[in-house]
């Protein structure tokens, strides 16, 4: 079965909007793991704007469920991991001036740097995650950089199943290549960003997934239903499409 962890990110977002103490990140967390997610995961950004260092370290002392950290590649935060010691980390891009993360980590530009990062993560007992665009050619090399795991970006296929036709098509297609050449390669295929209630369906059909990992359309949903029941619709949602499709 198909995991969801769950990105807590916005609720943190709604609290530094205010620069208040509530929504806690953490109460979140507990809620998410009633409604039966099998993980949480944060970014702790460079510039600090949702989630702040002590939610980081609340949270890995709380959680009964594994932690994946988001983070970028930089001195800073990966001394904070190192630190901290989720069960995972996922390494993004980060630009500041961006919305959330726009695209796949850049791997042929910084091979170095990745598997630097990526040795001194594994050193603290952290297994490694990369979000990269879904690319077949560029599978081996997060193989090459030492990664546990590939989160295929799904924004592009977020945007192509609301035009359908073709681009949905070759989207699912460019999902579908990545995610056997991984699993080829041994690697862990993860997929996450703009999953939503629903093409989490259509996504399904290209690969068994390890896991999802969907923050805005449960948090979003979250303000009608409550997290628990949010979070509990979408595993619900995975369970019935791996039931329909076995
Ligand atoms: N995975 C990664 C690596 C991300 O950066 C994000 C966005 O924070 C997500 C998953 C979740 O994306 P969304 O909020 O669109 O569900």
């Amino acid at each position: 079965m198909t995991k969801l962890g769950i990105n807590i990110d916005h609720v943190a977002t709604l609290r530094q909007a205010r620069r208040e103490t509530f929504p806690d990140p953490l109460k979140a967390a507990l809620a998410c793991v009633q409604g039966g997610c099998d993980g949480i995961t944060v970014h702790l950004r460079e510039d600090r704007r949702h989630i702040q260092d002590e939610d980081v370290r609340r949270l890995k002392e709380a959680l009964s469920v594994p932690f994946n950290l988001e983070m970028a590649t930089s001195d800073e935060i990966i001394a904070i991991a190192r630190q901290v010691k989720p069960s995972w980390t996922c390494l993004v891009p980060e630009k500041r001036e961006e919305l959330t993360t726009e695209g796949g980590l850049n791997l042929k530009g910084q091979p170095k740097r990745l598997a630097e990062t990526i040795t001194k993560l594994h050193q603290a007992g952290i297994r490694v995650s990369l979000f990269i665009e879904p690319d077949a050619k560029t599978m081996s090399l997060a193989k090459d950089v030492g990664s546990d795991a590939v989160e295929l970006h799904t924004g592009a296929y977020a945007r192509a199943f609301l035009r359908g036709g073709s681009e949905l098509k070759e989207e699912m297609s460019r999902i579908q290549s990545s995610a056997a050449e991984a699993t080829r390669l041994g690697l862990i295929v993860n997929a996450g960003h703009g999953i939503d209630y629903d093409n989490v369906e259509r996504l399904m059909e290209c690969a068994d997934f390890h896991e999802f990992n969907i923050g805005f359309a449960i948090v979003a949903r979250a303000v009608f239903v409550g997290l628990e029941t949010a979070v509990r619709e979408m595993k619900k949602k995975i369970a019935r499409t791996l039931c329909a499709g076995s």
